[in-house]
């Protein structure tokens, strides 16, 4: 049996941890791993690499994805998709597991529909797919961002300044809020709940009052400043997506208007994605490159593989097109119990 492998979108701590075993699994049941290079576009432009045991030796602790990745969408292009199902058929793939988030597991449903058997791994450090309870990459995000907000505590303090951190999640806070409440935020704000200034400023003031002359502010690079995103230019990607960013300078210059206080901003940015997965970050990537490879093996597919509880699932792979898992207002409810 020949399995196709790709990883598309965004890269993200435990892609490599998730192909190491994808291909040591598939190895083991006498099956053959070729990887597609950069996402959906090496299968269109034919771009394939061996994937054996000596391809994946010592990737396990590297970041990134030795596959390379693109936010290619073939769907856009019919030229493309004829393409793409050609050489599907040409190199000979009895099943192709495809690694991404909404976008790249939204293009692996749809050729699952037509009838391609794919079996899909959920990958994203915004944790907001549905269907699964995490997706690796996330606890990775989340710790860089806490150990970021530790640090910021200190400076802070000794000049008196409010912080405002910027962090990744395009739709959804479960960064800002795992990281907020682990590092203890005073506020943390996000794309499923509008900004209120009076709040912010509130949260600052009331602070004040009790002598903390300093504060730390977590906020989302999706969440909405006067019911609209802040964005770095105007141009959309493949899959609509603009590219967001900004909202952490704005928010600084709104707040030290407000209140005089001086306000300094850290953007996290691609640091959250970068280097080495955390060890729950490797163990879930590896879990889901294990299990996908079974699922080929059981012939299931059109099936993405997702953690339920400890249990690693089978479930349908429209679970995640075009839906998304957002901070639901019970959960940041309990996360704002720790704000101020
Ligand atoms: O998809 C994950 C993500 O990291 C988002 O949080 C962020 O908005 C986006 O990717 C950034 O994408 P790019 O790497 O293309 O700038």
């Amino acid at each position: 049996m020949k399995i196709g492998v790709l990883t598309g979108g965004g890269d993200c701590p435990g892609l490599n941890p998730v192909i190491r075993a994808i291909v040591k699994t598939s190895s083991r049941e006498g099956m053959t791993a070729l990887g597609i290079q950069n996402g959906w576009k090496g299968l269109v432009d034919n771009h394939i690499k061996p994937l054996d045991q000596a391809a994946v030796s010592g990737i396990l602790h590297r970041g990134g994805t030795v596959l390379g990745t693109s936010r290619t969408n073939p769907y856009k292009d019919p030229a493309a998709l004829e393409k793409l199902k050609n050489n599907f058929k040409k190199l000979g793939l009895d099943a192709l597991i495809a690694i991404g988030g909404e976008d790249t597991l939204g293009v692996a449903a749809k050729l699952s529909k037509e009838g391609f058997k794919i079996v899909g791994v959920p990958k994203t450090i915004d944790n907001d797919l549905p269907g699964t309870d995490f997706t690796f990459g996330f606890d990775t995000a989340v710790n860089i961002a806490m150990e970021a907000i530790d640090r910021l505590h200190s400076t802070a303090e000794s000049h008196q300044r409010i912080m405002v951190v910027e962090v990744m999640g395009r739709h959804a806070g479960w960064i800002a809020i795992h990281s907020g409440i682990a590092g203890g935020a005073d506020l943390v704000l996000i794309p499923e709940v509008p900004i209120r200034m009076e709040e912010v400023i509130g949260v600052i003031r009331k602070r004040n009052e009790r002598g903390k002359n300093f504060s730390i502010i977590v906020v989302a690079e999706g969440a909405k400043f006067d019911g609209s995103e802040v964005t770095l230019e105007k141009k959309l990607d493949d899959f609509g997506h603009v590219r967001l960013g900004g909202i952490g300078e704005l928010l600084a210059k709104k707040i030290e208007e407000a209140t005089g206080f001086e306000t300094r901003v850290t953007v996290l940015g691609h640091v959250q994605r970068g280097g080495s997965a955390t060890a729950f970050d490797r163990m879930l990537g590896t879990r889901f490159g294990e299990k996908a490879v079974r699922l080929v093996k059981k012939g299931e597919f059109g099936k993405m593989v997702a953690l339920r509880g400890n249990e690693i699932v089978p479930v349908p792979i429209e679970t995640v097109a075009g839906k998304l898992k957002t901070v639901d207002a019970d959960f940041y409810a309990m996360a704002k119990t720790f704000f101020g």
